[in-house]
């Protein structure tokens, strides 16, 4: 006879956008029981909660999390909003935390957010979903196949800022250049009228970047940062793949209906082939593979944190460079809080 799988409990905190698509993926996941809702915007927790039939809410994320115990704790919180929630999920005893990007808005809310899930044995997720997509996969796929040989460069440029766009570009880039951990970077930025939205940031960051296996990342995002005239939709330009010494693949990440795929120059040809963000088709694997690494420690998700972390690490140390004036090493330690001294330095 067939064992019965478990069946994990989860709460999610903050039901805007990003949260509403985590808990319809949630809902729909066989393994998975929403036991608990949580928003500080009460009409869209009891939206939240009829819609799923979910009986325990609270705008508190940290009573809710004492009162339901979830194994898996998700929030999609905006980014100011980081250190309290893992602490909460931490101390409620969860076996893991999912949440949105950017990890934090300073490498020392990220150190210190690393070091309570490390020494709790709590395990991350951040949602880099955007490499579920088909046309993100297929540049995976030729590169990984050895048809543009040997990469020695990898890039990544959207015309959204930093704070919304800029780990999504370090995350999929790190992913063609097979995970190889990043070891120093350079940055330039310019502007700061982004520095009084949600997502602060400077209007422009350039990063370049060496990796331990002797690529180099060159990134650039915001106002100013290349167009890619084959979307025809703001937040989709963006633009990610890999130079080799045979060819290059890149992926597009377009929208529905305006524009985005994937093209390649290989040993073999020229090819392309369509595809668009969707988070309706990313959303069900990228939950299916949270469940699946918590029934076995040796399938570590995709989007595991601690990747995200040396993602989030070029990031920080690119705005560290702005301000310092030269190469930051990586991994990076405790410093001054980097969007606050950027905006300082900045004319
Ligand atoms: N991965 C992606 O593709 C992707 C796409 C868009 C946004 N994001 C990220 O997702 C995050 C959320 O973005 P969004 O567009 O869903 O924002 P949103 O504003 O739509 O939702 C945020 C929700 O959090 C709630 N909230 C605020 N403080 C709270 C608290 N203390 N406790 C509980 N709830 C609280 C708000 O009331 C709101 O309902 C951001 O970090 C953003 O960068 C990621």
């Amino acid at each position: 006879m067939p064992v019965a799988q478990k069946t994990y409990t989860v709460a999610i905190a903050g039901l805007g956008k990003r949260g509403m698509h985590h808990a319809e993926a949630v809902a729909k996941n066989p393994r998975l029981k929403l036991a608990g809702v949580c928003d500080i915007d009460a009409a869209r927790m009891e939206a939240a909660a009829q819609k799923f039939g979910v009986e325990r809410t609270h705008a508190d994320a940290a009573q809710l999390l004492q009162a339901v115990k979830p194994d898996l704790f998700i929030f999609c919180t905006l980014p100011q909003i980081r250190l309290p929630m893992i602490r909460a999920g931490v101390e409620a005893g969860v076996k893991m935390i999912a949440y949105e990007k950017p990890i934090a808005l300073s490498m020392n809310e990220a150190l210190e957010m690393y070091s309570l899930v490390r020494a709790a044995g709590v395990k991350t997720v951040v949602s880099h979903q955007h490499r579920y997509g088909e046309h993100y996969r297929k540049v995976k796929e030729i590169i990984a196949s050895g048809a543009i040989g040997r990469v020695h460069t990898v890039y990544g440029h959207s015309i959204g800022w930093m704070m919304h766009m800029l780990t999504h570009l370090i995350e999929y880039a790190g992913w063609y250049n097979g995970g190889a951990d990043p070891v120093w970077v350079v940055g330039q930025a310019f502007g700061k009228e982004k520095f009084a939205d949600v997502h602060v940031s400077p209007d422009y960051i350039a990063a370049l970047v060496q990796y331990a296996n002797g690529v180099r990342g060159i990134f650039e995002c915001g106002a100013g940062a290349p167009d890619v005239p084959e979307v025809d939709s703001m937040w989709h330009k963006c633009r990610i793949g890999a130079q080799g010494t045979e060819g290059f693949a890149e992926v597009l990440t377009g929208k529905e209906g305006k524009g985005g795929g994937w093209r390649a120059v290989t040993r073999d040809g020229i090819r392309s082939g369509p595809g668009y963000m969707d988070y309706a088709h990313d959303m069900p694997p990228y939950i299916q593979d949270i469940v699946e690494w918590l029934d076995d420690d040796s399938k570590v998700h995709p989007c595991d944190g601690e990747t995200a972390l040396k993602g989030f690490q070029v990031m920080m140390g690119a705005m560290r460079s702005v301000v310092q004036r030269g190469k930051i090493t990586l991994p990076l330690g405790e410093g001054e809080p980097e969007l606050e001294a950027l905006q300082k330095a900045l004319p």
